[in-house]
């Protein structure tokens, strides 16, 4: 199973829910493999936001090697599943989609926990108190892909 995140700028929010489920896969060796992605060029090859990093740290878990990449077509036949932060990612994505399968394989996280609400992980860049929030939220959401898988 190979699953890609995708965020806006792929510093902030995508980065933390890939830590997150590939910390959980590889203690219990679910063998899931996991990346991140941007919908945007702002930020391809940077380090991840350090608030970013600092706050997933602090709960266990190192997104410091990661550097920022840009979502790509292939990653469509690259990935089994393309989890979208929030709703722009999630529409960015869709409008690349070249055909039902990749449109089947885009999802809202947060759909994991509350199914049909699309609702999205708030984007905590401009903001300094948003990122515990997102770790809360991607943490619930990773524990349910992981048990779902
Ligand atoms: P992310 O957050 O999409 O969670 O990585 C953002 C990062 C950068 C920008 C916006 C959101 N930006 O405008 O540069």
């Amino acid at each position: 199973m190979k699953v890609l995140m995708v965020c806006l700028g792929n510093i902030c929010r995508s980065p933390v829910a890939e830590g997150i489920l590939r910390s959980i896969s590889d203690k219990r060796n679910l063998g899931i493999e996991v990346e991140s992605a941007g919908t945007s060029s702002f930020h391809i090859g940077h380090k991840h936001d350090q608030r970013s990093m600092a706050n997933a740290i602090s709960h266990g878990v190192d997104i410091s090697k990661g550097r920022s990449r840009q979502f790509e077509v292939s990653d469509f036949d690259d990935f089994d599943r393309i989890y979208a932060m929030d709703s722009h990612n999630y529409d960015d994505i869709m409008q690349l989609a070249r055909d039902v399968e990749d449109e089947s394989k885009v999802k809202l996280i947060l759909n994991e926990v509350n199914p049909g609400e699309n609702n999205s992980v708030p984007d905590p860049y401009y903001g300094n108190d948003g990122f515990e929030n997102v770790f809360t939220l991607l943490n619930e959401a990773c524990e349910k892909i992981a048990s779902e898988i």
